[in-house]
């Protein structure tokens, strides 16, 4: 069975994405990372501890990544994600709070750690900046060869991004480091809004899961009634809210849930375009080609998914 890490901004999406990873059968979920970007490194990290908690899953163990992008000294969150995610990424819903701390080992060492005892088994799923993924290749570059595949959520190629005309959240957050991970060997798959601003949840499904009663079903339906009404008023076009995070979680179990091209990306890091993910012109005729940028996405079988397995982990 194939091992999978999440690094996780945890903010709405985020704790969804975590919910599907440890429903999923087809995969064990070993470890979070924590990052930051939809709110700090500390309370995403405890945001992640009270979720599994809340889930049932304290086994489960959560590390602290980086707490800002390598290129700079400050901790910078979002100033959207408050409205989007809310202040506390979790809706400022006071979650339970989980009996336990985060793990000693830093993030970045549980991942070089974990590519080497599991190498192609392991799935590494990163829902926020890709800061402790670079950090991890440029402290042991083996792990690029050893790592099974990477499936990201961020970016943006056929559609405009959503923090500027151009630039998605967690590759602007640090556009060095995701072109650092677009231009090494790593096998990507990049899950960006071209996909994820397609697949939505609505109200239809929140009101099922409250009808299961349980506390799970209600936070989680807490939750996505919040992110839906901030929805609203950002994206008035979508009905419903985004899947980004989630569907990440998808396309690295199943990668039959989308349409491919095969590109070799890179990131603009500077001016207007900063935060761009685009085709690399030096590496147009490379014949090794590393990312696979999903492009369209079987929504309804996603969302079927999605539901079948969310809906007993929260009848539990
Ligand atoms: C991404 O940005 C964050 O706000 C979400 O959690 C998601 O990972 C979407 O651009
Ligand atoms: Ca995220």
């Amino acid at each position: 069975k194939k091992k999978m890490i999440l690094d996780l901004d945890t903010g709405i999406d985020d704790a969804l994405a975590l919910a599907y990873a440890l429903a999923d059968p087809d995969c064990d979920l070993i470890g979070i990372i924590g990052s930051y970007g939809n709110v700090y490194v500390e309370q995403g990290v405890q945001n992640s501890l009270d979720l599994l908690a809340l889930l049932g899953a304290n086994d489960v163990p959560v590390y602290s990544g980086a707490q800002h992008a390598s290129y700079t000294d400050s901790f910078s969150v979002l100033p959207v994600s408050a409205q989007i995610h809310g202040k506390n990424g979790v809706a400022n819903i006071k979650l339970s709070k989980a009996k336990r701390t985060p793990e000693k080992t830093s993030g970045v060492d549980f991942l070089i750690d974990a590519a080497h005892k599991y190498k192609d088994q392991l799935l590494f799923v990163p829902t926020g900046p890709l800061t402790n993924l670079a950090a991890a290749i440029e402290k042991d570059p083996t792990i690029i060869d050893l790592i099974g595949h990477v499936t990201l959520m961020g970016g943006a190629l056929t559609v405009p991004g959503n923090v500027s005309p151009v630039a998605e959240a967690n590759i602007h957050q640090d556009p060095e480091a995701a072109n650092e991970v677009f231009s090494s060997r790593l096998p990507l798959t990049m899950v960006g809004l071209d996909v994820t601003t397609r697949t939505l949840l609505t109200r239809h499904e929140t009101k099922h899961w409250r009808k299961l009663g349980t506390k799970a079903a209600t936070v989680y339906a807490d939750l996505v009634d919040y992110y839906i009404d901030a929805y609203k008023t950002t994206n008035p076009h979508l009905h419903g809210c985004a899947l980004h995070d989630p569907l990440a979680v998808g396309v690295a179990i199943d990668p039959s849930l989308v349409e491919k091209i095969a590109l070799n990306l890179k990131v603009e890091v500077k001016d207007i375009y900063e935060g761009r993910t685009i085709g690399d012109e030096t590496r147009l005729n490379n014949p090794t080609v590393t990312t696979d940028v999903a492009v369209n996405v079987d929504k309804d079988r996603f969302l079927d998914k999605f539901m079948n397995r969310l809906t007993p982990l929260f009848a539990a």
